[in-house]
């Protein structure tokens, strides 16, 4: 894995002439388009770069961006691997060890999410404060690599506190409804049962989805601070039972990514 990783480091090292990136950004369902606003310098396939997965889902462009963003050197994902593809944990996390070997200073990641908290709205803003692993497994099995981190890494503050409270400054200045709220993370890929959801909500989650959780454990591995935003693309739990569909989160997210993008934005401004 140390190796694979080195590999693929050295080969983006050389694409790029050398890049540093500060900022390592993971785009979710929907949410490519906070692409179109970085500077870009280099744009790599993920088909191209050795060792990456590829993406098999219809929605998840499969590209490596390198560039400027409110003049912060980023890395960004566009497109992630899921478990439910098929992908061993250590595949779905590989880009994020990328990240972190090509020197990131902080992690951000987005995702579109199911909402079960009885305040929230389609289309608004979830900035994780806590997650809860339901995945059947955890990216830190197996012989750790303590240059990567410790054994037992400690999660109490998983998700950067300043982050989040500058985030939701900026949100409530944007005027975007964005609230603070714990997501739950599971394999998919089938959408919650009503009774699913409502355990979800009884166990303490306000939003569920199929990502992120695996992305930021190996991110507070490294004491990467990170951070991770939800849209909700549905409610689940309540009466009337509403159908969920994949083609109805997709246009949720994108019709709603201009909210996570004047935010993110804005958000690497401010941050030093
Ligand atoms: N559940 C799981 N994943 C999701 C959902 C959901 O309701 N919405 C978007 N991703």
């Amino acid at each position: 894995m140390l190796e694979k990783v080195k590999t693929t480091v050295d080969f983006i090292h050389q694409k790029t002439g050398g890049f540093v990136p500060e900022y390592g950004i993971v785009l979710g369902s929907g949410l490519g388009g906070l692409v179109n606003e970085i500077n870009i310098h280099h744009a790599l396939e993920y088909h191209d770069i050795p060792n990456f997965p590829v993406s098999t889902v219809v929605g998840h462009t499969g590209r490596l961006i390198l560039g400027t963003l409110s003049g912060k050197k980023v890395i960004a994902l566009q497109g992630r691997f899921h478990f439910y593809e098929g992908y061993t944990m250590q595949e779905v996390t590989f880009p994020i060890r990328v990240f972190i070997d090509l020197g990131i200073k902080r992690l951000l990641v987005s995702n579109a999410a199911g909402g079960m908290n009885p305040n929230f709205k389609i289309g608004d803003l979830v900035l994780i404060n806590d997650h809860i692993n339901l995945f059947p497994t955890n990216p830190l099995i197996g012989k750790n690599i303590e240059a990567w981190g410790p054994r037992f890494p400690d999660m109490s503050e998983p998700y950067c506190p300043t982050m989040l409270a500058t985030a939701k400054s900026i949100a409530d200045e944007q005027g975007v409804r964005a609230h603070f709220g714990v997501y739950a993370g599971l394999t998919g890929p089938c959408f919650e049962t009503p009774a699913e959801y409502r355990w979800l909500r009884a166990i303490g989650a306000d939003v569920v989805g199929m990502s992120t959780v695996p992305e930021i454990i190996v991110g507070r591995h490294a004491g990467i601070p990170c951070f991770a935003v939800s849209i909700v693309t549905d409610l689940g739990g309540f009466e009337p039972i509403q159908k969920v569909s994949h083609e109805e989160v997709l246009a949720v997210a994108q019709a709603s990514e201009k909210k996570l993008t004047g935010i993110v934005k804005e958000l690497l401004q401010r941050l030093s």
